[in-house]
């Protein structure tokens, strides 16, 4: 078991682990009741034997179920829980349990932060993505016209994972989180005191199941470093948005057909050829292509453009990317240096 305390404006540990040992550290005579919030997936593997563990510890516990997918965290989603947990009697001193992956830890988390003015929650991650989702307070539901739209920072009580639930993953849902955990390897470089990008590769060519508790736990101290930093997303925050230029980008044009994990490696090649570093996009490269990760469906590079120009990171109509060079810089890129890189990765793909 690994447990690593996030100094926040309300602090909290994460605990990592290969059972629910957590269950015996909190003080569940705090709250009135458990309303625990997941999707019809995840119910349908776990919910009940999560529900009854849960009853041994506190006798009144209530659940919502939605439907897997981005398309839940939606205001209307938020708006049709909220009518649930008032028909549930849900009051001030409810806990609400985010059980499940990123898309209900970002809605669960952000019901909480509104539900009677704030009520308090935890986070019970069920995807390897979710390292990354679940640690640091952004909550968020998606707007038609932009994806976490509708948010705020709103820090858990707890973040607590038995990975033994990563087993049931699919093998695509398993590479989308590595997108996240790789993401974390080449920033550990600039905000730890050593990298572990060598040694994740080293893992990852094994061909054995990674260690999870382990390597989620180096990615979380990546995170935790940045957000212990920056809570608000003031500035070394963005740091974060390594590879989501083009990866956002990239999920929008193909209608969410490519998990977040992944356009966020593709999007990470990218901004290593925008930053000129060919050594490193080319062994992601060739991670990405032996790993069977969904290749681009290539649309006319105007196509990423327009969707580029709307990252929150752009200041005076420039497109900007987090660059990893010696330091860490969020620069603006012309257009034509994107088109040629653009071209480049493309020719990759098409080799
Ligand atoms: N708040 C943040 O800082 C932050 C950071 C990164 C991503 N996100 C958000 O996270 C979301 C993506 O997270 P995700 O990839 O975990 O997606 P997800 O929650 O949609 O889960 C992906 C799929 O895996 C299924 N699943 C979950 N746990 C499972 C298990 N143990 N076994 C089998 N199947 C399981 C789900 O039902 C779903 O179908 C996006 O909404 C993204 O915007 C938020």
């Amino acid at each position: 078991m690994v447990t690593i305390p996030i100094s926040a404006s309300t602090p909290y540990d994460v605990v990592l682990d290969n059972q629910d040992r957590w269950i015996d550290s909190v003080d569940w005579s705090r709250y009135s009741m458990l309303w625990v919030v997941t999707d019809k997936h995840v119910e349908s593997l776990y919910g009940e034997s999560f529900r009854s563990t849960l009853k041994l510890t506190h006798p009144h516990v209530v659940s919502s179920v939605v439907e897997a997918g981005d398309a839940s965290k939606s205001l209307s989603q938020l708006e049709q829980l909220v009518a649930e947990g008032l028909r549930h009697g849900c009051d001030r001193e409810t806990l609400i349990v985010a059980f499940g992956g990123g898309m209900i830890g970002d809605l669960a988390g952000f019901l909480a932060s509104v539900y009677m003015r704030g009520v308090p929650y935890i986070q019970v991650p069920t995807t390897i993505l979710a390292h990354d989702s679940a640690v640091g307070g952004k909550v968020a539901v998606n707007h038609p016209l932009a994806k976490n739209a509708i948010g705020s920072f709103y820090q858990p009580s707890g973040v607590y994972y038995n990975v033994t639930r990563l087993n049931t993953l699919s093998v695509q849902e398993v590479r989308s989180g590595l997108g996240e955990l790789l993401k974390h390897a080449y920033l550990s470089r600039y905000v730890l005191e050593s990298s572990f990008e060598d040694d994740l590769f080293l893992d990852l060519n094994e061909n054995e199941p990674l260690d999870w508790v382990s390597w989620l736990a180096r990615g979380i101290r990546v995170k935790q470093a940045i957000v212990e930093t920056d809570e608000r997303e003031q500035g070394i925050r963005a740091w974060l948005n390594f590879g989501h230029t083009f990866g956002h980008a990239l999920e929008s044009v193909e209608a969410y057909r490519i998990p977040h994990g992944e356009a966020v490696l593709h999007g990470m090649v990218f901004a290593f050829l925008v930053s000129g570093d060919e050594v490193r996009a080319m062994r992601l490269f060739d991670w990405m292509r032996s790993n069977d990760v969904t290749p681009i469906d290539w649309q006319p590079f105007d196509r990423y453009v327009e969707k580029m120009i709307r990252d929150k990171k752009n200041r005076h109509g420039a497109i900007r990317f987090v660059l990893l060079r010696e330091t860490i810089t969020v620069e603006s890129v012309q257009l034509e240096h994107l088109q040629q890189t653009f071209e480049q990765m493309k020719g990759w793909w098409e080799r």
